[in-house]
């Protein structure tokens, strides 16, 4: 059924049922394990807010359940579209039918799912693969050909990110016989996580003495983990080298301190370009891509980073 609604000519019919813009908003949050996650919940609201859309908001508290059970709920409630960032890539191909089958679209925040893409009017998120990569090649050229036993902190298991952000640094040190990943386990994306593994890691590794970096796929699991490796006794950013994804606030801080070295941006505001989105197929049935990219930058101690923390410490990280 929404196969044939999301056709540019059938869009047109479905837009006759709905009102010419979206009014009510469905989100379906994951939680908030991160500084990142808490930051992309408020430019949500403040978007929301901004263009006088009444969105309902669900934390999922990180279950993929309860992410599936609030959309059904906003199905159920007749919204006027539905914005899901979801926990893990499998799994959504029953309730994305169900807001098909109701004619609510769908659009997927910072994270993918292995569904058609037909089930879903457009996804808003970074090149995950791109960011994994531009971390990896940072490395290859930070440690310029000397030997380098990497431990790797992955995000949650099954989500787009730690599968793409893993693939892209293989890809980035790739080639590079001197760069090995030796260690590698989730740490859930969250700061609690990141210290407790990191701190295992540590002691697998000779006390870290045979640990050259660390590659984090956020910066909270980064900030655990730098807690952890000073508890241990060893400089984290000159000891054990740390890279890691997102720009949050406190990673800047550590950029600052010299325990951090790189982190590459991820932007929490998803939701300006999906309301863009909505805006227009509501107002004339435009599609828009399958795929909408947010950018995503290379930030290391050179970029002043206690400068970029004044910028960014009140956006509600
Ligand atoms: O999906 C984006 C990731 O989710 C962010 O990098 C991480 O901090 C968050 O938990």
């Amino acid at each position: 059924m929404f196969r044939r609604t999301l056709m540019a000519s059938v869009a047109v019919t479905m837009l006759g049922a709905v009102s010419a813009h979206a009014q009510t908003i469905g989100f379906s949050q994951i939680g908030s394990e991160s500084g990142w996650r808490a930051a992309e919940t408020t430019v949500t609201l403040q978007e929301a807010e901004r263009r006088g859309i009444d969105l309902r908001f669900s934390d999922a508290q990180q279950r993929q359940e309860n992410q599936i059970a609030a959309m059904r709920s906003f199905i159920a409630q007749g919204v006027d579209a539905i914005l899901v960032a979801p926990v893990v890539a499998t799994g959504w191909d029953s309730v994305l039918e169900e807001a098909a089958e109701a004619e609510i679209p769908v659009v997927l925040l910072d994270r993918m799912v292995d569904s058609s893409p037909d089930l879903y009017l457009t996804a808003v998120g970074s090149d995950l693969v791109h960011e994994g990569r531009v971390a990896g090649e940072w490395l290859v050229e930070a440690v310029n050909g000397a030997d380098c036993r990497v431990v790797e902190l992955q995000g949650t298991t099954g989500s787009s990110p730690a599968i793409d952000r893993k693939n892209g640094f293989e890809q980035g040190i790739a080639g590079a016989d001197n760069i090995q990943i030796v260690r590698s386990q989730t740490g859930d994306f969250t700061r609690t996580r990141g210290k407790e593994v990191m701190e295992s890691f540590l002691q697998a590794e000779n006390g870290g003495a045979d640990i050259c970096a660390l590659y984090a796929h956020n910066d909270d699991m980064a900030v655990g983990a730098i807690q952890a490796i000073k508890e241990a006794g060893l400089k984290p950013g000159e000891d054990i080298l740390v890279v890691s994804i997102d720009a949050v606030p406190d990673i800047f801080l550590a950029l600052a301190a010299g325990e951090a070295n790189a982190t590459v941006e991820l932007t929490p505001n998803m939701a300006g370009p999906a309301f863009d989105a909505l805006e227009a197929y509501f107002a004339d049935g435009t599609l828009p891509e399958k795929f909408i990219q947010t950018e995503s930058r290379l930030y290391t101690q050179a970029d002043d980073p206690a400068a970029q923390y004044e910028g960014r410490k009140d956006l509600g990280y």
